[in-house]
């Protein structure tokens, strides 16, 4: 395996950053420091960075973040905005987002460095419910919640059987509990314009049995055992 993978598979770092501390001599194979980039690592290599022995792949961490609105669902951004990576930058193993949220959206995000769990759970075939609470303009009457319910046409994609649960109506405006699986481009956002309600606010709540709970915006928890096995049970 090349040597800047076997970095970023260890959670250190990215591989572009790997290559970084290999160029800047922080890395050393069996004693002896590597400054050459696209070095091979063999089984049984003792691999250090900045004095420290790691191991590939070892430390799996699983967080759920509750991300606040106007942070973007990425690890870094060319235009210096507030990301995800932001929160979790505690965290010393490089961790990415399990699917997206848009800029506006707050609530539940899983983060982990698993690769393998975060393509479980964004390939279409194991999609689980995710919960949003929209907060909607207007009235959300019931021909509209049934129309949500069976499936409406954002552009061209026909959305699959979703559950809705209108929690409060006010004269002006609604709050809606939804369910969806499928995970298009402001899919929510662009059900309930479809009916002819525009989201005012949105926040996920749930993917599958995960809740955001009492989690603070801006904040993360490590998800617990049982939450993790979940996952990876799907
Ligand atoms: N649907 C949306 O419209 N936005 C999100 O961030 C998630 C789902």
């Amino acid at each position: 395996m090349r040597i800047n993978k076997y970095i970023a598979d260890a959670g250190i770092c990215s591989r572009r950053k790997a290559d970084e501390l290999i160029s800047n001599g922080n890395v050393k194979i069996n004693g002896l420091t590597v400054k050459e980039l696209g070095v091979d690592v063999a089984e049984g290599d003792v691999v250090e960075v900045n004095g420290s022995v790691i191991e590939a792949g070892r430390r799996k961490v699983y967080v759920a973040v509750n991300k606040p609105a106007g942070v973007i669902t990425s690890m870094d951004d060319d235009r210096e905005r507030e990301t995800v990576a932001d929160i979790v930058a505690d965290i010393p193993e490089r961790l990415f987002p399990v699917g997206r949220l848009d800029y506006n959206t707050t609530g539940l995000l899983i983060m982990t460095n698993d690769g393998q769990l975060t393509y479980t759970l964004t390939h279409p075939k194991h999609e689980v419910y995710k919960t949003y609470v929209a907060k909607v303009e207007g009235v959300l009457s019931g021909a509209r919640a049934a129309k949500l319910r069976r499936g409406v046409d954002i552009g061209g994609f026909v959305t699959s059987p979703a559950r809705v649960k209108v929690l409060k109506q006010m004269p002006r405006y609604a709050v809606v509990e939804i369910s969806i699986r499928e995970g298009k481009n402001r899919q929510v956002r662009k059900m309930f314009a479809a009916v002819g309600n525009k989201v005012r606010e949105l926040k996920r709540t749930q993917i599958g049995e995960i809740r955001l709970g009492r989690l603070k915006e801006g904040h993360y928890r490590k998800l617990t055992r049982e939450e993790i096995e979940y996952l990876k049970s799907l």
